[in-house]
């Protein structure tokens, strides 16, 4: 399998338009390499490939990745698009694959919803680019790989937030993918507010893992002076803390590699005490044009 690495920043980016905290003035000095919003492209054969979330900034990576570049006149190899969950940084992107190439999206009933109710997404003509359902824990195979979608502890995209929000819900609204070839498993988590000792288990199973690296702890944004809101409040578990990704994922035998990193995450800085931690713990961050191959 290929796995190709499109963007391994959160909603926002490095540098984020308006922010000016040490990542994204690095990132605009060139001190740290920038990093365009979440999504992955994964091939068993490297002609065919999936879509994992269509970012707001997919025009770019599409340009910068040879593999994905059309086969002839018009086209593509993107043969579906797997949507994680409904937040911008992850549907925005389909906007721009418009312009008459077929292709199917993939995703739960209740994101399908969001797209079904904003008329701006029938720009995708519906004689060409198709909408299937994906049931949780059921697998289908696309473009020869077989890909589960199951639930983990999410929230519901922000843009759709009410009075309350229940940041580790479970339903269709946060989904993880097993993706597998043959006996080679990915899991692709971008997005999961908690590990309980189930979705260890079940990771358990992966040679290779792209989890949720959006903070290093819950207070990133207020210590950081960017803002108020927590990792928890996010629907994003942290990598610190007995809680935390790096402590509760330290007994995997999988590769295991962050993505989806918010520009404010300490350890984006090579030389931080944070990526120090990260390092020692077995853990490496994604980075955008980053090809694995399984
Ligand atoms: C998130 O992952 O928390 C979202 O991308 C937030 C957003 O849409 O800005
Ligand atoms: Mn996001
Ligand atoms: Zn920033």
């Amino acid at each position: 399998m290929r796995i190709a690495i499109l963007g391994a920043g959160a909603g926002g980016g490095l540098p984020q338009w308006n922010c000016g905290c040490p990542n994204c003035a690095d990132a605009r000095a060139g001190r740290l390499p920038q990093m365009t919003q979440s999504s992955v492209a994964v091939s068993r054969d490297g002609r065919d490939w999936v879509l994992l979330n269509a970012s707001p900034d997919i025009r770019a990576q599409l340009a910068a990745t040879p593999a994905l570049a059309p086969p002839g006149l018009r086209g593509t190899p993107l043969s579906h698009v797997v949507l994680t969950n409904g937040d911008i940084d992850h549907i925005a992107g389909l906007l721009t694959l418009r312009e008459k190439t077929g292709f199917t999206i993939c995703a739960t009933r209740d994101i399908h919803q969001i797209l079904d109710g904003n008329p701006v997404f029938r720009v995708l003509d519906p004689d060409l680019v198709a909408r299937a359902p994906l049931d949780l824990d059921r697998p289908v195979t696309l473009a020869g790989l077989e890909i589960t979608p199951f639930c983990v502890p999410g929230k519901i995209a922000l843009f759709l937030e009410g009075e309350t929000v229940d940041t580790t819900a479970m339903g269709e609204q946060t989904i993880g993918l097993q993706i597998r070839d043959g006996g080679r498993v990915l899991y692709y988590l971008p997005g999961c507010a908690a590990l309980p000792d189930w979705l260890v288990a079940r990771l358990e199973g992966a040679d290779l893992l792209l989890f949720d690296g959006t903070v290093w702890d819950n207070e990133d944004m207020p210590r950081s002076g960017t803002g108020a809101k927590t990792g928890a409040r996010m629907g994003h578990l942290p990598m610190s803390g007995p809680e935390g990704s790096l402590a509760r994922l330290a007994g995997l035998r999988a590769r295991r590699l962050f993505i989806h990193i918010n520009n404010t995450n300490p350890a984006l800085n090579p030389a931080s005490p944070e990526r120090a931690a990260l390092r020692a713990a077995g853990w490496e961050l994604t980075h955008d044009g980053m090809e694995i191959t399984l």
